[in-house]
């Protein structure tokens, strides 16, 4: 529910995209209203739209950044072949009440970046271990966003948990006077977490890819149940996607906060986080992993599966 009263800068949106462009855009509203940030890679979904929504619920204006961050990707990964849709993408903000889409062409004015950021420890496991130098190139990429737009507040998805822990890590690291806000994943009616990637899916490749959600419920559920020892839990979802023809990339239950690996669920706050290959699409989700006292809990809340 929206619990600030709208001081939208004016009716309609605007899109900039140099620097200079936005900071002027800001200059009036900034220290009277509070601004949001949403930084995305565009190619927009309802999960993008619900942390703008979000946004809104915590300032008086929603900037959108939209930039395919080069840093973020491989040399053999998507860069290229990222899918890019620019005016439906601004269509979504317009209807989303974003007052400014900031799709600059570079976030480096000078060329190149020489300065660079380097993400820590909790890049090196799970999609950092596959993807060396991905989580360095978020956060140069984010850190560069917060700089430009200023926001006081920061809105990123759960989906991308190990993101939004390593973010908030150099918020907390860096001292950026902006708060985070996490927002839980959306998923299609079936299951099936949002992503831009899912458009590299064919039918059947989608119906292969809800093994990864139905194979995190399960082990959500066997841990509901009392199951503590986290490789019977692991070994559980494995043989689920083993039996739709795939195999992860990881598979693993870690501390949520600070994702060290964790055998026994108990009193740690777990989640479980998987990475698989369906056909072209890398894909990911996670889910919370606890035992009978906290999920019951948890599931009064959230109503999970
Ligand atoms: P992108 O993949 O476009 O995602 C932008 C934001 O949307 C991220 O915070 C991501 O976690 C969130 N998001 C994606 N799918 C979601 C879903 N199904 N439910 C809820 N939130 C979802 O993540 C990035 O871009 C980039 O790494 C970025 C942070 C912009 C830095 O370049």
């Amino acid at each position: 529910m929206n619990t600030r009263t709208s001081h939208r800068m004016a009716e309609s949106m605007k899109t900039v995209a140099t620097t200079g462009e936005l900071r002027s855009l800001l200059a009036m509203p900034r220290g009277k209203d509070r601004i949001a940030l949403v930084p995305t890679m565009g190619c927009l979904h309802q999960g993008h739209v619900a942390l703008m929504r979000r946004a809104k619920d915590f300032a008086d204006i929603v900037v959108v950044s939209i930039y395919v961050n080069p840093l973020q990707f491989g040399p053999n990964e998507d860069f290229d072949a990222y899918p890019r849709s620019f005016e439906q993408d601004c269509a979504a903000c317009e209807s989303a009440g974003v007052d400014i889409v900031f799709h600059p062409q570079t976030l480096y004015p000078g060329g190149e970046a020489q300065v660079r950021l380097a993400a820590g420890g909790l890049a090196d496991a799970l999609c950092g271990a596959k993807r060396p130098g991905h989580f360095d190139g978020v956060a140069m990429a984010v850190a560069v966003l917060f700089n430009t737009v200023q926001p006081d507040v920061a809105v990123f998805g759960e989906k991308d948990w190990q993101q939004l822990a390593m973010i908030r890590r150099m918020v907390s690291d860096l001292q950026f006077p902006v708060e985070i806000i996490g927002v839980e994943t959306v998923r299609e009616a079936n299951g099936l977490a949002m992503s831009s990637r899912n458009r590299y899916l064919s039918d059947a490749e989608r119906q292969q890819a809800l093994v990864l959600n139905k194979a995190l419920n399960t082990m959500w559920k066997k841990a509901a149940e009392g199951e503590s020892d986290a490789e019977v839990l692991i070994s559980l979802g494995r043989n689920m996607l083993a039996g739709a023809g795939l195999q992860p990339e990881y598979l693993e239950i870690r501390d949520a906060d600070d994702l060290t690996p964790i055998s026994r669920i108990g009193h740690h706050v777990a989640r479980a986080f998987i990475a698989c290959q369906v056909g072209p699409a890398r894909l990911i989700d996670n889910m919370p992993i606890s035992n009978a006292s906290i999920s019951l809990k948890m599931n009064k809340m959230t109503e999970m599966p």
